[in-house]
């Protein structure tokens, strides 16, 4: 039994050891993404330069139908959190920004509330229950990995916050674009969503779908 153990013991050793080999890994995005991260970028050519990213200090663009603007940080602006399992993304929420219910297949996500009141919720997945609140200045909210959320700014005034994932590229899949911005046909929208055609043809408009 003791054997067993010990054996079990040093698999896990060696098995921890060689994931760590590498203290990092800055991507080399002329390669190709693979579920294990970016090959990486010669050590010898990283620079304490790769380790910083500065395009989060300005607000994003909140001119669009959502009057949002996520700003990420992710492996595809920052390289360096290729392998490390985390990533940041800016949110500016003008009043009445919302951004819309969407997942993260690949991570979940923690909100900080920077400054004004934004109202977030997910929705779990067998019960279909909803976790909704209210968040003010200094507030933390968890969505876990794969869940339906979304946040709404619901004060006076633009809310910012800051968004972080367990994975440098989370990915993302807004639902409404995955029904009405793409060439699924109408008649199929409206069989698997109970949505009737006006709705549906109106959606498509808006978000540039077809069919
Ligand atoms: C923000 O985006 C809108 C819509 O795309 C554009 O018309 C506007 O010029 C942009 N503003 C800035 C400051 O870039
Ligand atoms: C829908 O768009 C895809 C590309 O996104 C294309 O391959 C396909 O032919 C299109 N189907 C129809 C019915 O237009």
């Amino acid at each position: 039994m003791l054997h067993i153990l010990f054996f079990f013991f040093l698999a896990f050793v060696s098995s921890s050891s060689n994931a760590m080999v590498n203290d990092f890994c800055v991507a080399d995005l002329k390669l190709s993404d693979s579920p294990a991260g970016y090959p990486c970028v010669p050590p010898a050519m990283v620079t304490a330069d790769d380790f910083v990213f500065s395009g989060l200090g300005v607000a994003g663009n909140t001119t669009s139908i959502i009057n949002a603007a996520v700003t990420p940080a992710f492996v595809a602006q920052f390289p360096a959190v290729n392998g490390l399992g985390l990533s940041l993304a800016r949110l500016d929420l003008a009043k009445g920004g919302v951004i819309p219910m969407h997942t993260h297949p690949a991570a979940s996500e923690i909100l900080l509330v920077v400054h004004g009141c934004i109202t977030a919720g997910f929705i779990s997945s067998s019960a279909n229950t909803v976790y909704v609140k209210t968040l003010k200045k200094g507030d933390i909210m968890i969505f876990p990995q794969g869940l339906l959320h979304f946040q709404v700014n619901s004060g006076a005034d633009g809310a910012l916050g800051f968004v972080s994932f367990n994975s440098p590229n989370p990915g993302l899949q807004i639902t409404d674009f995955a029904l009405f911005a793409n060439n699924l046909s109408s008649q199929l929208v409206e069989q698997t969503t109970f949505l009737d055609d006006a709705t549906v043809k109106r959606l498509k408009g808006i978000l540039g779908g077809t069919g």
